[in-house]
């Protein structure tokens, strides 16, 4: 498999986009300082299954509490880790609570924006992070 190069920057904060890497839609999201302070809030993380995705072999460098790379940019394949549905993203600006996002349309499963899964939730586990790197600071590969 080739790497996949994608040009961030029209991405603007609050938006995501889904790539294919793969045969895999992975969700690219560009969060801003709110939806980053507001994963650290611990009314969120006593929500989580898994808040520090110990149940994930993880890269390195996702092993943290924005589970990414560069903090304003969350990279997470886009399969329900329940049965493979493909979870739809609600912005922070359309949630009734301004907290966004994803949520599987099969079984309801939710994830935050760091992918993490909800307690309650079917899905065992916290979408994965797939391997990338960022060759420029709007330019991400993934592979
Ligand atoms: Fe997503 Fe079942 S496949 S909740």
């Amino acid at each position: 498999h080739q790497p996949v190069e994608i040009d961030l920057s029209k991405l603007a904060p609050g938006q995501q986009m889904t790539a294919v890497w793969q045969g895999k839609p992975i969700f690219i999201l560009r969060r801003t300082p709110e939806d980053l302070a507001r994963l650290q809030s611990p009314t969120l993380v006593n929500e989580l299954r898994d808040a520090q995705s110990d149940a994930l072999q993880q890269p390195t460098y996702a092993r943290n509490w924005h589970r990414s790379l560069v903090p304003e940019y969350g990279v997470y394949v886009g399969i329900c880790t329940h049965l493979g549905c493909v979870p739809a993203y609600t912005a922070p600006a359309a949630a009734p609570d301004q907290t966004g996002r994803y949520a599987c349309p099969c079984h309801g499963s939710q994830f935050d924006l760091a992918g993490r899964v909800f307690k309650g939730a079917p899905a065992p586990y916290n979408l994965p992070v797939p391997p990338h790197v960022m060759p420029t600071p709007t330019t991400l590969r993934l592979g």
